[in-house]
C-alpha cells in the first residue's frame, strides 16, 4: 500500500504495551498473575478518590470545565504557586506531547539521557526534530555532557528525575552547575513522575528551582502525575508547572477538554488524602528494602533507587528471566526492552506479591541448577 503518512510518522516505532494479567493467565493457564511492570501504586487509589469517582458518575453527561479551575486552585494551594503556572494533561504523557507540539519545529533538537523515559524521543521524532541522547553515567544523568551537547538548534532538554528505568536522581549540586550552562532560551523540562517517593535530601526539586529567583531567567518546566503515588493511572491525569509565558502557547495547542471530569474530581480528592499518600510512601520504602535485601541473597543486585521500582541486575539473560517469570505468573519489564540489557525493572508491589515473586525466583534458580546438573551428568 502507498504510504501517505508524514515522513517522520512512517519512521516512528509503535509503542509496544506490556502483557496484561488476563493475557498471561490465559496463555499459561494460570490462576494468579502478579504484574510488577508499570510502576503503579499497589495500594491503589485513595478511598476518597474512589468515592469522588462514584459521586461524579451520574454527571458525566456534562462537558468538563475546560479551565479545570477547581483542580488548578487545589494545586496552587498545595504547591504554593499561581493558577496561571499550571497546565493539565491526559496523563503527563500528554503534557510532554503538548510541549513538543508547541515548541518543536522540524530540524530542532532535544537533548535527553539514555536510557530514560522513551516518550521524549518519540514526541521529538513525531515533530521531525532531532534527538541527542547522552548515555547515563553509572546509571545517572551525565549533566556535564548533556550541557555540552546543547547547540543553537536545541529547544528542549528533558531530565527525568527519578529516572525511569534506573530510579536515580539529579542532585541540587549537579543541577546548579548545569543550569548555569543552559542558554536562557532552552526549555529545561524536569519529569518528576516519581517525586513523592524520593527520600534523598540531595534531590534537586524542580519546583523549588522554578520558584528560586536565582533561576528567573531560565525556562524551567516541572511535570508531575496522578498515575503513580496517587494510584489514578487508568484515569489519565498529569500536569505541568511553569511560567505563564510558556503555558500560554501550550494552552493554544491543548484540546479544550483534554482531561475528563471524573479524573479531575478524583485528583482533587486524592490530593486531600494525605494519609493515603504517606501510607503508600512508607509501604514502598519498606518493601523496596525487603526486595533489595532478599534479591541480594539470591544473587541479584538491586541498585539503589528513589522511586517505586528497582533496577535489578540479573545473574543471567534478562529476557530468559522475563519468560521464566511470566510462565510462573509474574510480569516485570526486561531491561533489553528499556535499553539496559542484563537488567530488569521491577515495580515494588504489595507485601504478599513481593514475597510471591521471591519464591518464584527461588524456584527458577533451583530449576536452572537442576538443569545444569543434568547437563553435566549427560
Ligand atoms: C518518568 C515518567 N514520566 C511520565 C510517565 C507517564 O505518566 P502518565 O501516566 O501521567 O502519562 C511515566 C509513566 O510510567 C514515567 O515513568
Amino acid at each position: 500500500m502507498v504510504d501517505i503518512c508524514r515522513g517522520c510518522v512512517s519512521n516512528l516505532k509503535k509503542y509496544v504495551p506490556g502483557r496484561t494479567e488476563e493475557e498471561v493467565k490465559k496463555e499459561f493457564g494460570l490462576d494468579k498473575v502478579v504484574k510488577l511492570a508499570s510502576n503503579e501504586n499497589p495500594l491503589g487509589p485513595s478511598p476518597k478518590a474512589v468515592e469522588a469517582i462514584k459521586d461524579y458518575a451520574s454527571k458525566v453527561y456534562v462537558y468538563p470545565d475546560g479551565s479545570y479551575r477547581k483542580l488548578k486552585e487545589k494545586l496552587s494551594e498545595e504547591l504554593d504557586i499561581s493558577f496561571e503556572n499550571i497546565t493539565l494533561g491526559c496523563g503527563s504523557d500528554e503534557v510532554i506531547k503538548l510541549i513538543g507540539e508547541t515548541f518543536l519545529d522540524p530540524g530542532d533538537e532535544i537533548v535527553t539521557a539514555w536510557p530514560t523515559f522513551p516518550i521524549y524521543k518519540h514526541i521529538a521524532k513525531l515533530m521531525d526534530a532531532n534527538v541527542v541522547e547522552i548515555p547515563l553515567k553509572s546509571f545517572k544523568h551525565d549533566l556535564n555532557k548533556m550541557a555540552d551537547a546543547i547547540t543553537d538548534k536545541t529547544k528542549i532538554v528533558f531530565i527525568c528525575s527519578p529516572n525511569n528505568p534506573t530510579g536515580t536522581i539529579v542532585t541540587q549540586d549537579e543541577i546548579e552547575g548545569f543550569l548555569n550552562k543552559v542558554p536562557d532560551d532552552v526549555l529545561v523540562v524536569f519529569d518528576e513522575a516519581y517525586v513523592e517517593y524520593v527520600e534523598s535530601d540531595d534531590f534537586a526539586d524542580a519546583l523549588k528551582l522554578f520558584k528560586d529567583n536565582k533561576w528567573n531567567n531560565k525556562k524551567i518546566v516541572t511535570l508531575r502525575t496522578f498515575s503513580k503515588i496517587h494510584g489514578l493511572a487508568g484515569l489519565r491525569i498529569g500536569y505541568g508547572i511553569t511560567s505563564p509565558e510558556i503555558i500560554e502557547p501550550i494552552e493554544k495547542v491543548r484540546e479544550p477538554f483534554n482531561v475528563n471530569s471524573v479524573a479531575h474530581e478524583a485528583a482533587i480528592a486524592s490530593l486531600e488524602d494525605k494519609e493515603h499518600i504517606e501510607k503508600s510512601r512508607k509501604e514502598n520504602f519498606k518493601e523496596k528494602k525487603y526486595l533489595q535485601k532478599t534479591l541480594k541473597t539470591l544473587g541479584f543486585e538491586a541498585e539503589d533507587t528513589e522511586a517505586n521500582f528497582l533496577n535489578v541486575k540479573s545473574p543471567f539473560c534478562d529476557m530468559e528471566l522475563f519468560d521464566e517469570l511470566m510462565k510462573k505468573g509474574i510480569i516485570m519489564r526486561p531491561g533489553s526492552l528499556l535499553g539496559l540489557p542484563g537488567y530488569f525493572r521491577l515495580t515494588v508491589g504489595k507485601e504478599k506479591d513481593n514475597r510471591y515473586l521471591c519464591d518464584k525466583i527461588k524456584e527458577i534458580l533451583a530449576e536452572r541448577k537442576g538443569n545444569d546438573a543434568n547437563a553435566m551428568n549427560n
